[in-house]
């Protein structure tokens, strides 16, 4: 009856919309409450600002102004002083990049763009960067149209791209990021095979990835943007740059590569994404998109037709926290409490893990990646995973971050670990009980399927 029901009744998008694949992980991790979860992306929870969230949500409804500003309807688009402040901060990490991209190799190629590319006028408040990934998507691409995606990817873009009918290829990424050689060699087959013209989007994820931790290098950027550049010639439009900053303002250190827009042609083609989620409170679901004219007030309407705007009491928390500094501080917080976590865990797992697991530590987010020997299995199929289930410890199975595309196989030997939300003591014995079953599959040699 529920497959009649939906055949009968569902559209193509609806049905065409699976169960994501992370689902099931978190049910499990829910309902089993023993169980050590280094799968899950949440942030700390020990550090979100209550006190300071307080403060300034009294601060805002005590004044019969500022209240009744905060509680009523806002604009699509976003708070006038949040969008402002937004594009303030995107240029300034920009700026500072650009400055010590250049100092580190004169002639890098990176150019600070007119502060006109990072116009408040661009910014758009969404709801989480979540619904900014799902607008830009939606304003670009038809069904059957192709997404180039990094290999491997945050999963959740998955969703959105399954959800649109995309057909998604793989590209693969180094410890540099995306692989500049391998775009080059994905776009030339696309054209051999005559669909050039249904490139629609490169979906980028180039701080601290989820689901690698690796960032991309400002050369491998660079290069991105100019192989993009040689087919945009012969397309005649841009490709655009999905640029998903999410953890850009989480390095454990200061630093980090400028973003795509300072790359030749870079503010014509980059949509970027970011997020005030992960830095300050995931539950205010604030992120915001900094879009080229035209798709900007495509993007506009869309959201118009979604919910015709971010909640408006929200965007006053953020505005007033970036405003009088609290946002800072409490960034400044996080970011020592997220290195000493991924220190940890990288004791732990240099302690316990066999010498066949590669891994290298993150120098920001969340997110550790695991790779084990060609033989080695780890999907929800494996003995590894059902050995660190009866251990009661999860990790997220890296195949769940490369998206369907028939040219190429997926990997099911690495694995995602996040130190985001779990404790010392989760986070080193957690760690142990994953090496010991590792350990324990390893010896036996049968690895089970994917
Ligand atoms: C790479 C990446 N992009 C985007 C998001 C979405 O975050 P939010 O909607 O909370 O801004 C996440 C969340 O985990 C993420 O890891």
């Amino acid at each position: 009856m529920g497959g009649t029901f939906q055949n009968a009744v569902l559209s193509a998008k609806g049905r065409r919309t699976e169960e994501p694949p992370i689902g099931w992980l978190m049910n499990l991790a829910l309902s089993r409450p023993g169980l050590i979860s280094l799968a899950a992306g949440f942030t700390d929870s020990a550090t979100l600002p209550a006190a300071e969230t307080r403060t300034i949500a009294e601060r805002i409804l005590n004044r019969p102004r500022s209240a009744r500003a905060a509680l009523q309807y806002g604009s699509t688009f976003g708070l006038d002083e949040l969008r402002e402040i937004t594009a303030r901060r995107i240029y300034e990490l920009d700026r500072q990049a650009v400055a010590a991209a250049e100092e580190a190799s004169p002639g890098s190629g990176a150019v600070l763009p007119a502060k006109e590319a990072y116009a408040p006028k661009r910014v758009l408040i969404t709801n989480g960067s979540q619904q900014l990934l799902y607008l830009a998507t939606e304003a670009l691409c038809d069904p059957g149209d192709i997404a180039l995606l990094e290999d491997p990817t945050y999963f959740v873009f998955l969703g959105i791209a399954q959800s649109f009918g995309l057909r998604c290829r793989g590209v693969a990424t180094g410890p540099q990021g995306v692989e500049p050689e391998a775009l080059e060699a994905a776009l030339d087959r696309i054209e051999r095979a005559g669909e050039l013209d249904r490139v629609k989007l490169l979906y980028l994820v180039s701080y601290y990835q989820n689901p690698t931790g690796r960032s991309a290098s400002w050369e491998a950027k660079r290069r991105v943007a100019e192989v993009l550049a040689r087919f945009e010639r012969k397309l005649g439009r841009p490709i655009c740059v999905l640029e998903d900053a999410a953890y850009r303002e989480m390095g454990f250190a200061p630093g980090g590569a400028p973003s795509m827009l300072c790359a030749p042609g870079g503010p014509e083609r980059t949509v970027y994404s970011g997020t005030y989620s992960k830095p300050f409170a995931t539950g205010l679901r604030i992120g915001f998109g900094l879009l080229p004219p035209g798709l900007f007030e495509t993007a506009g309407r869309l959201k118009n037709n979604h919910d015709f705007g971010t909640a408006n009491f929200q965007q006053h928390i953020l505005a007033e926290a970036l405003r009088s500094g609290v946002y800072d501080a409490h960034l400044e917080v996080l970011r020592r409490r997220y290195a000493r976590k991924a220190r940890w865990m990288a004791r732990a797992i240099a302690a316990n893990f066999p010498p066949e697991a590669e891994w290298s530590p993150p120098s920001g987010g969340m997110y550790f990646w695991i790779r084990w020997p060609r033989r080695m299995r780890v999907g929800p199929g494996s003995r590894l995973f059902r050995e660190a289930l009866a251990s009661d410890v999860l990790y997220v199975p890296g195949r769940f971050c490369y998206a369907k595309d028939e040219t190429r196989k997926i990997p099911d030997r690495e694995m995602r670990l996040s130190f985001g939300n779990a404790t010392r003591r989760e986070i080193e014995e957690g760690t142990a009980r994953l090496a010991a079953a590792a350990r324990k599959v390893l010896a036996r040699g049968g690895y089970g399927k994917s």
